[in-house]
């Protein structure tokens, strides 16, 4: 159910480590068959150094074994929607499909459903690298 992932991300985005630039954000993905994982920004002094939502639940969601990604929900209290950032939105086409469900959350819940295609239409492809 969407809710529960959108639930997970808000939740993920209570952990964010975000004190330089105060904006927390947090991301969820569910796989195919129903596991879900969650993550949030971690920035650093070094402001350089720091790393997306998105990023973190991509982490946890390799380091348990992948698998086909389902859905996947972002949200940024300080946003009526937060779209994920360019660098995210090509590490989260590395593994979910263009079919791909992310729904764009504000605090409360989700505003707007769309897919990866949508927001990645001319996305780098790793196939010819293969
Ligand atoms: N941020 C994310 O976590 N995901 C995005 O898609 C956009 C930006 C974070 C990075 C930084 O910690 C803060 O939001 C402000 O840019």
């Amino acid at each position: 159910m969407s809710r529960e992932l959108f639930e997970a991300a808000r939740a993920a985005m209570a952990r964010a480590h975000a004190p330089y630039s105060k904006f927390p954000v947090g991301a969820a993905l569910k796989t195919g068959d129903g596991r879900i994982f969650a993550g949030a920004n971690i920035e650093n002094a070094s402001f350089p150094e720091g790393w997306c939502a998105e990023t973190t639940v991509l982490s946890h969601y390799v380091m348990a074994g992948g698998g086909p990604i389902a859905e996947i929900a972002v949200v940024a209290e300080k946003m009526d929607r937060i779209t994920p950032c360019g660098g995210c939105r090509q590490r989260l086409a590395e593994f979910a499909g263009p079919q791909t469900k992310l729904h764009l959350c504000d605090a409360t819940g989700i505003v707007e459903t769309l897919t990866m295609a949508d927001i990645l239409p001319l996305g780098f492809r790793g196939d010819t690298l293969k």
